[in-house]
């Protein structure tokens, strides 16, 4: 009896888990189009050189997502999401391109817009870490090198190379620059958006899930020389939105390592409205790790810790002024990577990370086909072996009586 509760027990287990994965499966689709520098006649306004915005629109059944991307000022990412299928990006390119740009870009009509929010790569920090702790909160404010200010980049053009037709992976598009400085004379930042037309994961690691609903965007250093012999860097990164507060950022574990090995918890930025009951209004959500180079191995992967998020000066990001004006609130945070112990930065010369940012609530992992079929093997064995016994101890319970039956012939 015992046996059977809890082979039924087991059973509606594994029902649960399976339903729990196999109905999770995401299947909104979106349409996605790219489009470079929207509505400009550059015989009007010519473009600074290497200064683009770039636009994906991706239409839903009811809403669309406008993602920009734009590197007057530090380059940033901002994602607006309408009520409407035929809203529009419309950019006065005379006004954004002047030194006041405030209200110069705008997502119409006005009203359908339901969220926007910005991210901002600000600056890049590069420290002397002397005495191998990682932890820059601890290390002097005399081994900060001046860090590299994204906003005086000089950006590689956008050309048809960088600019990916809609694939299945959906449209991306790839950003690279340096300071001009000697540490940048073999080397580059890049930055890279993806937009996605329907849920799943990119190739390789951190292979972070996905939505149709959220953008990635990688960021690597490539061939950057350091200036120190333990040099360390810092990312520093703003959100930027409409009065909302510097938002939070959670840490929540996964049993799941598969798509980016021994890291166990994904972190989230998330944008949430003052009254802290209503939805979470847009996220950046990453995997705590970096990693040493290209095509990485197990050996070549480093952790990556975030700092509080606090109110923050908003940065003068050409793209926030021209979508925000002056009402743009922003918070920053550190991202820091590294850890005690490892090759310097030098001996690969490469370090990347990237970051999920879109509106709603951040996709949430689920189990991968690997793990549940580990735990249907875990859970279903012992269910086997149960049934097989309640049905051996059945036939056993019924053959005595048999046995009584015939037993006058013996
Ligand atoms: C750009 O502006 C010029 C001058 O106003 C005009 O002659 C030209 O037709 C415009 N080009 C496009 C593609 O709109
Ligand atoms: C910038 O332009 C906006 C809109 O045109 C205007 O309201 C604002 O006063 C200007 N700011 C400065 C500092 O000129
Ligand atoms: C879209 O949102 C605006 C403002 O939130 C609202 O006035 C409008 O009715 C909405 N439209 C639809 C089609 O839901
Ligand atoms: C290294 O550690 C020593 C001893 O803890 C400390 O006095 C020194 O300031 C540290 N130096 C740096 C650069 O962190
Ligand atoms: C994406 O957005 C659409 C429209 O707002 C919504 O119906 C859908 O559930 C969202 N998908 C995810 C995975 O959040
Ligand atoms: C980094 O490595 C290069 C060549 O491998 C060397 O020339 C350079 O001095 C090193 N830089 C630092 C800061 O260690
Ligand atoms: C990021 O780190 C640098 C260097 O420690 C510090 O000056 C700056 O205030 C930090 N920014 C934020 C937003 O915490």
């Amino acid at each position: 009896m015992a046996a059977a509760a809890r082979g039924v027990l087991l059973l509606s287990l594994l029902v649960l888990l399976l339903n729990a994965t196999l109905c999770s499966g995401d299947t909104y689709r979106r349409q996605l189009s790219l489009e470079l520098n929207p509505g400009l006649n550059s015989s009007v306004s010519p473009l600074p050189p290497g200064i683009n915005l770039i636009h994906i629109r991706s239409l839903g059944d009811g809403d669309t997502l406008h993602f920009l991307l734009c590197n007057q000022g530090p380059p940033t990412l901002l994602i607006v999401h309408t009520n409407s299928t035929s809203s529009s990006v419309q950019v006065d390119w005379p006004a954004f391109l002047s030194g006041n740009n405030s209200g110069s870009l705008r997502v119409e009509p006005e009203n359908s817009v339901l969220h926007s929010n910005a991210l901002v790569l600000v600056r890049l920090w590069e420290y002397d870490d002397l005495n191998d702790t990682a932890d820059p909160q601890t290390a002097p404010p005399s081994s900060f090198l001046p860090p590299y200010e994204l906003s005086r980049f000089q950006w590689g053009p956008l050309n048809s190379s960088t600019l990916d037709p809609p694939g299945p992976g959906g449209p991306e598009a790839r950003l690279c620059g340096g300071d001009g400085s000697p540490a940048f004379s073999q080397g580059e930042l890049c930055l890279q958006l993806s937009a996605f037309g329907s849920g799943g994961r990119a190739a390789g690691w951190p292979g972070l899930l996905h939505s149709a609903n959220s953008s990635q965007l990688g960021f690597w250093l490539q061939g950057v020389r350091p200036r120190a012999d333990r040099a360390r860097f810092l990312l520093e990164l703003q959100g930027l939105g409409r009065p909302h507060g510097p938002g939070r950022v959670e840490v929540r574990r996964s049993i799941d390592d598969e798509y980016s090995p021994s890291i166990f918890t994904v972190s989230q930025w998330l944008a949430t409205p003052p009254d802290s009951s209503s939805p979470v209004l847009g996220f950046v959500q990453w995997r705590p790790v970096a990693y040493r180079r290209p095509q990485p191995e197990f050996s070549d992967t480093t952790p990556c810790h975030h700092s509080a998020p606090a109110a923050v000066e908003a940065a003068a990001s050409g793209l926030g002024r021209a979508f925000y004006g002056a009402e743009a609130e922003a918070s920053g945070l550190n991202i820091s990577f590294g850890q005690p112990g490892e090759p310097s930065y030098n001996t690969t010369q490469y370090l990347s990370w990237t970051v999920l940012a879109g509106v709603g609530a951040p996709p949430v992992d689920s189990f991968s086909p690997l793990v549940i079929s580990i735990m249907a093997v875990g859970l279903g064995t012992p269910l086997l072996l149960l049934l097989l016994g309640g049905v051996f101890v059945c036939v056993r319970k019924h053959r005595p009586a048999e046995g009584q039956a015939y037993r006058p012939i013996n």
